[in-house]
């Protein structure tokens, strides 16, 4: 099967997705697979062949001539963070198409990538979510009505983006609007939340084999404030798999994590981040394209489900075409 493994995308977490979609190409069975890496980027689609020679994909139809000979991919597998690959426009395109691909649906790439929305939609079943206050561009902001209702300290964040660019922990009221302006460069609508204090810890669910599973669950100990850029990828952490927590908040996070899945109707990865308050699960986001670098936590937890990334990859890639 010739697998176009999509890579890049337009926000700042480009750089990250470009080394998740080299492990994905270096990792596929190639007694199966035939891997074709693509770039998505701004200023073109291209094929990169393992010359670095570059191809341009013909968008009417997903192809790409390599001399003189045109190539349809079979599957495609889905390694974008960020837009257009985690928000539902690459889904969306590749569904007209009528190219299988390996991560959710269009619709929930999009609800999920929107944290205001995907917790709003969960609220009503009951997923307990920290206190929030969004602001759109333009809005007036009022610091004092913000810190009324989330309290301090408290996260400014950008709605729809990953890897903690423009996340800021704010301790104090005067640091409020230089969050919020850090905030913006990231995205025109910002949520702020009330800050949780507990144990956080990220949950993957996938589907495996046909089965919606929950792979270990992984504790996060940031050495910064919170779990930011540099904590994720520049070892300012401790990823602890499996997570240090009793038996009982176990299960309880586990029982979430997967209700959520079901509630979403998710297909594909996901990456579900929770704090633990009081043995009680607090949802803070879910990822439907979860780093895959040698960083990331996804993998740690494939490993440690003994599950091998060549399977966990070649898994997707069947979810997909079946
Ligand atoms: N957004 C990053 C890639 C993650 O969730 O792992
Ligand atoms: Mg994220």
């Amino acid at each position: 099967k010739k697998v176009a493994i999509i890579m890049g995308g337009y926000s700042s977490e480009y750089q990250i997705s470009l080394i998740s979609g080299n492990v994905v190409s270096q990792q596929l069975d190639r007694s199966k697979y035939i891997p074709y890496k693509i770039h998505i980027l701004k200023n073109k689609w291209v094929y990169v062949n393992e010359n670095d020679v570059e191809f341009p994909i013909d968008k009417n139809d997903f192809s790409v001539n390599v001399d003189g000979e045109k190539i349809n991919f079979d599957v495609v597998f889905n390694a974008i963070h960020g837009t257009p690959g985690e928000d539902g426009l690459m889904q969306a395109y590749l569904q007209l198409l009528d190219i299988p691909q390996t991560s959710c649906d269009f619709y929930q790439a999009a609800l999920t990538f929107n944290k205001r929305d995907l917790l709003s939609v969960l609220k009503p079943y009951g997923i307990k979510t920290a206190l929030s206050y969004l602001l759109n561009q333009g809005d007036s902001i009022n610091t004092e009505e913000i810190i009324k209702r989330v309290g301090l300290p408290c996260f400014v964040k950008p709605n729809r983006s990953g890897s903690s660019f423009g996340i800021s922990m704010v301790k104090e009221s005067e640091d409020l609007i230089s969050a919020i302006e850090n905030a913006f460069k990231e995205d025109n609508e910002i949520i702020i939340e009330s800050y949780l204090k507990g144990t956080e810890v990220s949950v993957g669910v996938i589907n495996y084999k046909g089965e919606t599973i929950v792979l270990p669950i992984t504790e996060i100990v940031s050495e910064n404030d919170f779990f930011d850029y540099e904590a994720k990828y520049q070892g300012k952490s401790q990823e602890i798999t499996p997570a240090r927590i009793s038996e009982e908040e176990k299960a309880k996070v586990e029982e979430t994590a997967k209700r959520v899945y079901k509630i979403l109707n998710m297909s594909g990865f996901s990456r579900s981040e929770f704090i633990l308050v009081d043995g009680e699960p607090f949802m803070l986001e879910m990822n439907t394209i979860p780093g895959l670098t040698a960083e990331s936590i996804l993998p740690q937890q494939a490993k440690a489900a003994n599950i091998t990334l060549p399977e966990l990859f070649g898994n997707a890639i069947e979810l997909a075409l079946n």
